[in-house]
């Protein structure tokens, strides 16, 4: 086999909680991720000639080794000491800036592709080690599910898997450059802290309405009044609509909303794409 193509779901936080600034300038976090249906196809292709070639056709996002894709080839060859190149042809569809790692979940994807491609026997872990070389939230791409993280977010606990629901995500046209958000946290003055017992409790007895409203982003304490005024926007029109509880993930902007009524998802989502226009009716992710 040559050529591989794979899918690359975005991730969603149902919570994230900032422990201390380390030493190095990374933050300990402890946050839980959930993958959904939502994603980019990646076509991975081996090359004889060590070269790595990576398109993203119809965006302006970098090729080669500048974009994660490409690099999590070159660590992949390095690692497993692998004299192929590779091209890969990304097709987007996630958001990018949008707290949904998007280029995360593109280098997860390629490490699962050339594993299969080439060195099927390779353990989850070995795959997650390399990730961690690439960014902090390869390693839980790789993964996927629902999941703890921690540490900077490679420390990794398998969690209940989502009850099923639809999920309606809306990405205001603005970014938010991940580094600059961290950089605006001082932890001693956040206010809110997930509760991660109960989170876990309410996954573990499937109750959507009670996991919902648990869900706390400690990134949202640290918006300009303008940035907050959009966030709360999209929140206050998805409750509207019935979601059971909406949140902002990662270092945002996106905001997602939980429904368990199909109807009234649908409802959310064409009132929302018509004021945000990169919105979209998702689910979570099947767990293996
Ligand atoms: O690991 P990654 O390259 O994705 O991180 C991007 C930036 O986000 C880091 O340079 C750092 O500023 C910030 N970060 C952090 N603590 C983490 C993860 C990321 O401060 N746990």
């Amino acid at each position: 086999m040559k050529e591989l193509a794979v899918f690359a779901p975005a991730k969603l936080n149902l919570t994230l909680d900032i422990l201390c600034r380390r030493e190095d300038g990374y933050h300990d976090l402890k946050m839980v991720m959930i993958s959904v249906d939502l994603g980019d196809t990646l076509m991975v292709r081996l090359r004889e000639d060590r070269k790595i070639l990576v398109r993203v056709p119809g965006t302006d996002l970098p090729e080669g080794e500048d974009n994660l894709a490409g690099r999590a080839a070159r660590i992949f060859f390095d690692e497993t000491g692998s004299a192929s190149g590779a091209e890969i042809t990304i097709e987007k569809r996630i958001p990018a800036q949008a707290g949904m790692a998007g280029g995360s979940a593109n280098a997860a994807a390629v490490l699962r592709a050339l594993r299969t491609l080439l060195h099927p026997a390779l353990t989850d872990r070995k795959l997650e080690a390399m990730g961690e070389q690439i960014g902090s939230d390869v390693p839980y791409c790789v993964r996927g599910g629902t999941a703890l993280a921690e540490g900077r977010g490679e420390r990794l606990t398998d969690w209940p898997p989502m009850p099923p629901c639809r999920i309606v995500v809306c990405k205001p046209e603005f970014g938010l450059p991940t580094p600059e958000l961290f950089g605006r946290v001082r932890v001693e003055k956040l206010r809110t802290h997930p509760d991660h017992e109960a989170l876990h409790a309410a996954l573990l007895g499937k109750d959507l309405r009670a996991m919902a409203k648990l869900m706390v982003n400690v990134f949202e304490e640290v918006l300009t009044p303008q940035e907050a005024e959009t966030i709360g926007d999209i929140k206050a029109r998805l409750l509207r609509f019935g979601a059971a509880g909406a949140a902002m993930t990662g270092s945002g902007p996106t905001v997602f909303g939980l429904f368990e009524d199909e109807t009234a998802a649908r409802g959310a989502f064409d009132a929302l794409k018509a004021v945000y226009p990169q919105t979209f009716l998702t689910r979570p992710a099947p767990e293996v």
